[in-house]
């Protein structure tokens, strides 16, 4: 059966019981629009704790873009029943005005690796995502909680975080789930065009053959996408590319596959 909870403290209520009872919570944070990716999260999460918790909250503070919050596709009931398939024992489905009491004045902010990449073009994207990922993982009162390695910055900060602040909740980082030709899913691929969508997985491709960074880049310049940036760092090959204002981004470990 799978409990759904609108109210953080009737939440925190339940948890409070577990913890009494001694048993151990995986949680796994989303914004829904769910598909297999998601669903490989809460199958970990289920195999290695005795209950699991999935949060749906389509976070506003970690949208630069209006159009892009506004687009955010929005699939609660379908969401619903994926998650009772695979028998998920809790759903959260926060309110913005229960997680924000106080408007967004308190915030995490990371100097370093937040700026880069993604950061450099969407500012104020890791700061939105690490303060919600702490309030919630302050919620959840996990033993541990799954992020995909297919958003491999953010996971590498929350993982940083965490470290930072002594919390006591285990990250763990699993692989990227990925469309027989290797594009990796995305609720924004659903808003490619069919053309786009053909092309898309040339950026999978391309990361894994090209020697370096810049000949990944130049390979893909010269199929007709529009690179923002690819980066070689940390033993892993990062990228993201536009197909008109739809943002893809992936990324492999240097000299292997995923
Ligand atoms: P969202 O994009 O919904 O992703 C939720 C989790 O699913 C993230 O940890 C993400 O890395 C993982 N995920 C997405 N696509 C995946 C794929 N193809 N394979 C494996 N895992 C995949 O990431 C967020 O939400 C938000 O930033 C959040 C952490 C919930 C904070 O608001």
């Amino acid at each position: 059966m799978t409990t759904v909870f609108e109210s953080v403290i009737a939440w925190r209520g339940e948890r409070t019981a577990q913890i009494r009872a001694g048993l151990s919570l995986g949680f796994v944070p989303t914004m829904g629009a769910l598909h297999e990716g998601h669903l490989s999260l809460v199958r970990r999460s289920r195999a290695e704790n005795d209950l699991t918790l999935v949060s749906i909250f389509v976070n506003p503070t970690q949208f630069d873009n209006p159009v892009d919050l506004a687009h955010y596709p929005r699939t609660l009931e379908v969401d619903l029943s994926a998650l009772r398939a695979e028998q998920t024992n809790f759903v959260l489905l926060p309110q913005e005005t229960d997680l924000y009491t106080d408007d967004y004045r308190y915030r995490v902010t990371e100097n370093g690796l937040s700026t880069e990449l993604e950061g450099a073009q969407r500012p104020g994207h890791f700061d939105g995502v690490l303060t919600v990922v702490l309030k919630l993982l302050q919620i959840a009162s996990a033993e541990r909680a799954y992020f995909g390695e297919k958003d491999w910055q953010q996971l590498t900060l929350v993982r940083g975080m965490a470290n930072a602040f002594f919390l006591p909740t285990a990250i763990v980082g699993c692989p990227t789930v990925r469309e027989p030709d290797g594009l990796a899913l995305s609720s924004r691929n659903r808003r490619l065009t069919p053309d786009d969508r053909k092309r898309a997985p040339e950026l999978y491709r391309v990361l894994l053959s090209a020697t370096d960074a810049g000949a990944a880049a130049c390979e893909l310049g010269e199929s007709g996408i529009a690179v923002d940036y690819v980066e070689d760092r940390d033993g892993r090959r990062l990228a993201a590319i536009r197909f008109g204002d739809v943002r893809l981004i992936d990324n492999v470990p240097l000299g292997g596959h995923a």
